[in-house]
């Protein structure tokens, strides 16, 4: 794929700067979700087992190039310890670094404090990048979740050693190229989420490489308004009527068939438990709100993945977070998982609220791959090169 992994480099006695994406949720300083920590352990692991001595550097929320305490990696360190198995050094500066690199035994693992703390590190400024890559004598990226950021520690550092990518990394990459690179087909992509605004990119890009479309969510709202059906109180971007017509278009002359809800679930009120009634997509009553998508679409897009090879999926088909409006996702999600078990389906699903989603729906430990990338994913699926990605590519090539 025109980038280099682990086993292509030789690490015995090598520092190897390691990029990693552990901007993991925190509350009161404890870790709610270590899955990015865990997803990192192969790497380290690999990096030490043949013989190279890993320097982890992350960032964690945004500080904008400033010392934020609240924003300090060491409060994942415990965590990352226990995940690693290993003893972590936490270093707070890039001097205490370059001390340590110059003194650290071999096979210790060292974690930089918050890359984003110092203001070259956004900039992708080209000293900052030198000086981060003076701490080692390989640069491995596995932060593919951070990949569509171009900063030093994503990608101006790969300009200046021998690059290759991690294991998540290349798993991430891997599993994407399955599913839209050179996919089995049909393939069909589920877009769910509250707006049409945020995705535009993403279905112009899909409608020219699936074989069918799901939309669902607020966004599917967007487009019924967008042929003339009145949705009520429903969330909805009505200046967006050309472009979600545009996108019919579109979708028509690349022959992707567009799935829109047959039937929808409808409340008056915005709340778990709401009163509800199942209405036909043309017929929300003009002081109710469609919340999630109906049982007649439900079996639509059960036959769409029982027919499909391929699914990717972004993004949830109704308003997942207040039960019962949850239950065209969980409905689809099942399926999808069950289809995967059975070998029938190659399923990927990523961004922001996806992975909640299907983790709901107990189903996101059957499918064939879950990305850990949110705004990554995104761009990725939008068809747009990811700085970090090509990076390691240009890196390759010299
Ligand atoms: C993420 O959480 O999606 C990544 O860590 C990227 O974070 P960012 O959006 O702050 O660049």
């Amino acid at each position: 794929m025109g980038w280099k992994t682990i086993d292509d480099m030789d690490l015995s006695g090598k520092r190897v700067l390691l990029r990693v994406d552990i901007n993991v949720p925190v509350e009161k300083g404890r870790v709610t979700d270590a899955t990015r920590i865990e997803r990192i352990v192969p790497t380290v692991e690999d990096i030490l087992a043949k013989g190279g001595t890993p320097i982890l550097v992350a960032h964690f929320g945004r500080p904008k190039g400033k010392v934020v305490l609240d924003m300090s990696l060491r409060q994942v360190l415990p965590v990352l310890r226990e995940k690693l198995g290993h003893p972590v050094a936490f270093i707070e500066t890039l001097e205490a670094a370059e001390r340590h690199t110059e003194e650290q035994d071999t096979a210790e693992v060292m974690l930089l404090e918050n890359i984003r703390f110092h203001p070259g590190e956004e900039k992708n400024d080209p000293e900052f990048a030198r000086r981060l890559a003076g701490l080692a004598d390989v640069y491995c990226n596995d932060a593919f979740s951070a990949a569509h950021r171009a900063h030093a520690s994503t990608e101006g550092v790969a300009h200046h050693l021998p690059s290759c990518a991690g294991r998540l990394m290349q798993a991430e990459l891997e599993a994407l190229e399955a599913a839209l690179g050179q996919p089995q087909r049909p393939v069909v992509a589920v877009v769910g989420g509250a707006k049409v605004s945020t995705k535009l990119d993403l279905l112009g890009n899909l409608v020219a490489k699936v074989d069918h479309l799901v939309i669902g969510g607020g966004m599917a709202n967007t487009f019924l308004a967008a042929q003339g059906i009145d949705v009520g109180k429903s969330l909805c971007e009505h200046d967006l009527a050309d472009t979600a017509r545009a996108i019919l278009d579109k979708a028509q002359a690349a022959g992707c068939e567009i799935v829109l809800p047959e039937d929808v679930v409808v409340a008056r009120e915005f709340k778990a438990g709401a009163e509800n009634e199942v209405v036909a997509a043309d017929a929300c009553p003009e002081d109710a709100m469609i919340l999630d998508a109906g049982p007649r679409a439900v079996a639509k897009i059960d036959a769409v993945l029982s027919g499909a090879k391929t699914l990717i999926w972004n993004g949830p088909l109704g308003a997942f977070e207040i039960p019962p409006f949850d239950t065209a996702t969980n409905a689809a999600a099942a399926r999808a998982a069950a289809l995967t078990q059975a070998g029938q389906l190659i399923s990927v699903a990523g961004g922001g609220d996806t992975v909640a989603a299907l983790n709901g729906a107990g189903a996101a430990e059957t499918f064939t791959y879950i990305s850990t990338a949110g705004g990554a994913f995104l761009e990725w699926m939008e068809g747009k090169d990811l700085p970090g990605v090509a990076a390691l590519a240009q890196s390759a090539a010299a």
